[in-house]
């Protein structure tokens, strides 16, 4: 055995809205993403999810990429719009048969496919009824959920409830800086509330459905620090903001899993909210808890959202293009908080990677040797997550191809593969090899 062990799950992941494109396509529905890019100024450079990769019509291809890479297993969205164009009722035919097409590929190509129902673009058409303030989009998401288990179970045998409620919430329903675009503190409490939910009732409903299945969802666990200045100690207003944005940023979704509480740094937010009977409703056994970790962030007391002040890296700091910290020792001790806090639940990386200022193509590849850099350190921080016992299952990068990268559209790439915008070609880069190699050995390359 290399560093990891035989049947550890590598693979990559993915979301309908950042990749498929054909928005138009076979009676999908409107999605708030695509809506919300009809805004001026919502995404940097203008672009849209409308063409995105292409995956709709080029997913074959991306398989074979996927089959080349090693991957065992790909986490993907299904796209509610375009499997239930108004939220509810009758499916879409074409848009269940992309998706048991896209199934029967992977499965022919010998990759385990991962649903994750939910990956931030509802309906239009439940948004117009309240979106996620509304307590009855857990129970739309629940029959949604139903539906596609219903359909693809017998070849799809793991599920993913939602991706990253918090940051869903924060920065759809708070910042107004992704869709639905609403800055409301009470639109954003309902939001966190109601997608606990919907993971707790998803999650019920699928066991319910087939005791057979993987079950869980996908948290975003960014650890905060307060910030302070080099060779001091940090002001207490600080280290009491910390804690709120790691309440906020990170407990608020992972707690009512977990633990069947809300964190007490935000318990207060949540009293009008909680009904009888909730908090049973929240809590879960998860088969897998798919966790997004990126970076190490640091907090001050501010003006910003909850009077919390997001601290960017100072000069000195390595961060990516995304002003994100590289400090892959803090996915290792994310790992060992969820070992000694949470009863060591089994874990997947569902995303990690790095965006960074790509050289042109040359020569047939890529050369983004930063981008290979970020990724051996941070499986090398998994690896040591391992060793110390954590029950850690699988890793898988994010992502396979440069795809939109929400506000910050086509101006951040995540790819270990990269996009021509203009003929949609894929070139694989340096850290596809690299991944290749790891993925394959099981040892760090
Ligand atoms: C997230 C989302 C992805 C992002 C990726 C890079 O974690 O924000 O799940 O859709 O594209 O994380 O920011």
């Amino acid at each position: 055995m290399g560093d990891f062990p035989d049947d550890f799950l590598w693979g990559v992941s993915s979301s309908a809205y950042q990749i498929e494109g054909a928005t138009q396509v076979g009676g999908r529905g409107e999605s708030i993403w695509d809506r919300f890019v009809t805004r001026p100024g919502a995404v940097v450079d203008g672009s849209t999810g409308a063409v995105a990769t292409g995956h709709y019509e080029r997913y074959r291809e991306d398989v074979g990429l996927m089959r080349e890479l090693g991957a065992r297993v790909y986490r993907f969205s299904v796209s509610w719009p375009r499997w239930l164009p108004s939220g509810r009722g009758r499916p879409a035919p074409a848009g269940v048969d992309f998706y048991e097409r896209l199934v029967d590929s992977l499965l022919a190509a010998g990759i385990e496919p991962w649903i994750c129902l939910y990956h931030w673009d509802l309906p239009q058409a439940l948004q117009d009824r309240g979106g996620w303030t509304s307590r009855d989009c857990a129970d739309y998401f629940a029959d949604y959920a139903a539906a596609v288990a219903g359909r693809l179970g017998d070849r799809v045998r793991t599920f993913l409830m939602l991706n990253e409620p918090n940051v869903h919430a924060l920065l759809g329903h708070l910042t107004g800086q992704h869709a639905p675009g609403v800055s409301d503190l009470s639109a954003y409490l309902a939001a966190i509330h109601h997608q606990n939910l919907a993971v707790g009732k998803g999650i019920a409903r699928l066991r319910a459905l087939d005791a057979g299945f993987r079950l869980g969802s996908v948290v975003s666990l960014q650890p905060v620090l307060p910030a302070a200045e080099p060779g001091t100690e940090p002001r207490e207003e600080d280290v009491a903001a910390a804690s709120l944005a790691d309440a906020a940023y990170n407990r608020a979704s992972l707690d009512p899993l977990l633990l069947g509480r809300y964190p007490a740094a935000m318990a207060g937010f949540f009293e009008a909210l909680l009904r009888a009977g909730d908090e049973e409703t929240m809590r879960q056994r998860v088969d897998l808890l798919g966790v997004n970790h990126y970076t190490l962030q640091r907090v001050r007391l501010g003006r910003g959202p909850l009077g919390l002040e997001l601290v960017p890296p100072g000069a000195g700091t390595e961060a990516t293009q995304m002003g994100w910290r590289v400090a892959p020792e803090a996915l290792t001790r994310t790992l060992l908080e969820l070992k000694s806090a949470y009863g060591n639940p089994p874990v997947v990386i569902t995303e990690n990677g790095a965006a960074y200022e790509d050289p042109p193509v040359r020569n047939g590849t890529v050369d983004d040797a930063s981008r290979v850099a970020y990724f051996a350190r941070y499986i090398r921080g998994v690896a040591a997550a391992l060793e110390a016992g954590c029950d850690v299952r699988g890793y898988l990068a994010w992502t396979l191809v440069d795809n939109f990268e929400w506000g910050d559209g086509f101006t951040r790439r995540f790819g270990c593969v990269a996009l021509d915008r203009e003929t949609l070609e894929r070139t694989p880069k340096a850290s596809f090899h690299y991944l290749r190699r790891v993925f394959g050995s099981g040892a760090l390359g």
